[in-house]
């Protein structure tokens, strides 16, 4: 007997399916980098460039997991009217994106809580529950009211940011880039740096103004996910989701763990895992994906921030889409400079 499965119902089907791709993604996260510890720490039996490629190939594919999520909420952000079901399922596609930062705050809260070990447990079994979840959303009577919200937050939001930027973030970027000159340079100017950031008025405001980002945001990606987005909007809800998670998480990293916790200093040392370095630790290898997506969607988020000012200034769509993706270009550069720096690369003024 045969069962015929026609094409509409063979796509829908399909469709289906991608709604649990995010989640499945995010879970099989650590997996890449387990193993690229485990290559770089092992001998290579014998063609050393063999060993190397099959490294370098795992560590591409854990960056590549945010961009698979990022991508499928893009593709379900397009969704008109979506399901509960649809709408759950970019949603919890845009926290994929943030599986690096989640699983590095995960590392560090469980580290101090003497529970480390359960991670590898805990984090999988938080994409199974939430995959779960999406397949009990249509069960549910939709609920979802689309209501607009205020302009005026998105103004303040965008004002805020401009704000924060030119207080910290625009210095404490710049200050990375030190690294690329030695350890000195970037000490120096995160001493220097310290007299404006950690006086006891500016840091609790900027404390304040970054939690403010964090609930202003979020509370716009939820209504934003209720509808159908374009990809320019998604990346901008997608880069905000990951920045909340990594500013939850690196300020729980430099407040709670090295300051309280370990009462070490948050310096280069600190920032790069010495002695091991970033690359030879087990840990320590998911903190390159974990800086390198922030970096990258910081700016990126800015530059998503100055497509939408222009917009509704009257720009062209071209013109603005233009800004936004030379803005991404700049941001992957920046990203990959601050890190190289901070895996040992010099550069030499003769
Ligand atoms: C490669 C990427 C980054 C690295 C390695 C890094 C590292 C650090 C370090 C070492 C500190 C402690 C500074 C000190 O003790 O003076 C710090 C502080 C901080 N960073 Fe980052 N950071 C990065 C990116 C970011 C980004 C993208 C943001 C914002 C979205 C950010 C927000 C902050 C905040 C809010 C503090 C706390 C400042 C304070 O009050 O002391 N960082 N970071």
């Amino acid at each position: 007997m045969f069962i015929r499965v026609d094409a509409p119902a063979r796509h829908a089907h399909a469709q289906q399916l991608l709604w649990y791709a995010a989640p499945l993604a995010a879970l099989l996260y650590p997996l890449p980098l387990m193993g690229f510890h485990a290559l770089i720490t092992s001998p290579p039996a014998s063609g050393g460039y063999v060993h190397t490629f099959a490294a370098g190939l795992l560590l591409l594919l854990a960056f590549l997991v945010p961009v698979l999520a990022l991508v499928l909420a893009m593709h379900l952000s397009m969704i008109e009217n979506p399901s509960p079901a649809q709408r759950h399922a970019r949603r919890i596609a845009l926290l994929a994106v943030a599986a690096p930062p989640m699983f590095v705050f995960g590392g560090a809260v469980f580290f101090m809580l003497g529970i480390a070990p359960l991670l590898a447990w805990v984090f999988p079994a938080l994409w199974i529950a939430l995959a779960i979840t999406i397949a009990f959303s249509d069960k549910a009577p939709s609920t979802q009211v689309v209501t607009p919200h205020p302009a005026s937050l998105r103004i303040a939001h965008g004002v805020l940011a401009l704000l924060v930027l030119l207080v910290f973030l625009a210095a404490h970027i710049a200050n990375h880039f030190f690294g690329l000159i030695g350890v000195t340079a970037y000490t120096t100017v995160m001493k220097l740096l310290r007299h404006i950031y950690r006086t006891p008025v500016v840091e609790p405001l900027l404390l304040a103004g970054f939690f403010s980002l964090i609930i202003s945001g979020f509370y716009m990606a939820w209504k934003f996910t209720a509808q159908s987005t374009d990809r320019f909007r998604t990346f901008q809800m997608a880069s905000g989701i990951y920045l909340m998670f990594f500013l939850i998480s690196h300020i729980d990293a430099v407040l709670i763990l090295a300051r309280r916790f370990l009462g070490i200093d948050s310096d280069w040392a600190f920032a790069t895992g010495a002695p091991a370095g970033l690359i030879h630790d087990a840990f320590n290898i998911y903190l390159v994906p974990y800086y390198w997506f922030a970096v990258f969607f910081v700016l990126s988020h800015l530059a998503s921030g100055a497509r939408a000012v222009m917009l509704a200034h009257g720009s062209q769509k071209s013109h603005a889409d233009g800004v936004h993706i030379f803005g991404m270009a700049l941001s992957a550069l920046a990203a990959t400079l601050i890190l190289l720096g901070m895996t040992g690369l010099r550069i030499y003024w003769i």
